[in-house]
């Protein structure tokens, strides 16, 4: 039994590294503010987990918090994260995510935890076509990529000077049920209950769809590799899919012909072409391999929103 401490942790793929922790038999706190994630999602888990409802820029709740817990692994998953909002608010997005995993780090540090898991993002890749390596050279194209691959840096930065073993998932498009932002799934999900027509902004650019357990059990697994230098993993599926054909994948598990519009106002300005993870790393450093395939991932998920024609 370890303990475990998880900014974000009342977020999307936050709820789910907490059901993963539990399921191992861990005590968890979470640590988030709520500006995104709810307190809802981790209702199913009770006294279980721990939530401290407080902010990674507030250096004295954190530190009082993780004094507290006393982690021996720091999950660092709260950030700001959909794109549109940091595109609206490119300094409170460096803010946050900057800062605030320097904040994160330092604090860890000083409580003594030993090993800290961050999330940073497929996003700091350029839009090539074939299997982008963690050699690939960041090209972020926005802001949100742009503080994650500085985020990178300042967790390089704390491993080498600080003692404090770091492991970075760059993760790609996770997607299931509790998902917090209105990312293409999530808005085909509500657009699929009031029958099957669906408006999308670019339907042809392509990405790795990652399931979110299969996210978690990779974050997870980061976790566990406690020897060596810094390791830096994609954590994707090594597949990638359009927006026409995960509806078209939609319609056969739904039994039915779901038509496709063209939302002008949900077109990118910056929107890359491709973006389709290597994951030999994760698999050769965890043995963690994601399990499900995209259609196993969505019949789960409509189940989970309950949506039938
Ligand atoms: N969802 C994806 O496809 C994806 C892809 C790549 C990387 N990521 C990264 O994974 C992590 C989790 O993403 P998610 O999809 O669960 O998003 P999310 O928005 O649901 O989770 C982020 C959580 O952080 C909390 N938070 C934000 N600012 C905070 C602050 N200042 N102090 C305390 N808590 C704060 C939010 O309330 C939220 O619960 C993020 O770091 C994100 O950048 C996600």
């Amino acid at each position: 039994m370890a303990r475990v401490f998880i900014t974000g942790g009342a977020g999307f793929i936050g709820r789910w590294v907490v059901a993963r922790c539990l399921a191992d038999g861990h005590e968890v706190t979470a640590y988030d503010n709520l500006c995104v994630g709810r307190k809802s999602n981790l209702d199913e888990f009770g006294d279980r987990v721990a939530l401290v409802e407080a902010d990674i820029l507030d250096e004295e709740r954190l530190s009082t918090a993780l004094a507290k817990a006393r982690p021996d692994i720091v999950f660092h998953l709260a950030a700001h994260h959909f794109i549109p909002y940091c595109n609206a608010h490119p300094a409170e997005t460096l803010r946050v995510n900057v800062e605030g995993t320097e904040i994160v780090c330092r604090q860890a540090a000083a409580a003594g935890v030993k090993r800290l898991v961050a999330a940073s993002t497929g996003a700091c890749y350029p839009g090539t076509d074939g299997l982008l390596t963690e050699a690939t050279p960041a090209v972020p194209v926005d802001i949100y990529g742009l503080s994650k691959h500085i985020m990178e840096s300042v967790l390089d930065y704390y491993h080498r000077s600080s003692g404090l073993t770091v492991r970075i998932g760059r993760l790609f498009n996770t997607y299931g049920p509790y998902e917090t932002n209105d990312h293409l799934i999530p808005h085909i999900m509500d657009s699929l209950k009031t029958g099957p027509s669906i408006e999308l902004g670019n339907i042809y650019t392509k990405r790795d769809y990652i399931f979110v357990k299969d996210t978690a059990a990779s974050l997870y697994g980061l976790s566990q590799v406690d020897k060596g230098d810094l390791l830096i993993a994609n954590v994707g599926t090594g597949i990638e899919y359009s927006a026409e054909e995960i509806v078209q994948m939609l319609g056969q598990i739904l039994g039915s012909e779901i038509t496709i519009s063209v939302d002008e106002a949900r077109l990118r300005p910056v929107d890359k072409p491709h973006q389709m993870a290597d994951i030999s790393r994760l698999v050769s450093a965890t043995g963690v391999k994601p399990g499900y395939s995209l259609e196993d991932g969505l019949k789960e998920l409509v189940d989970f929103e309950g949506i039938a024609f």
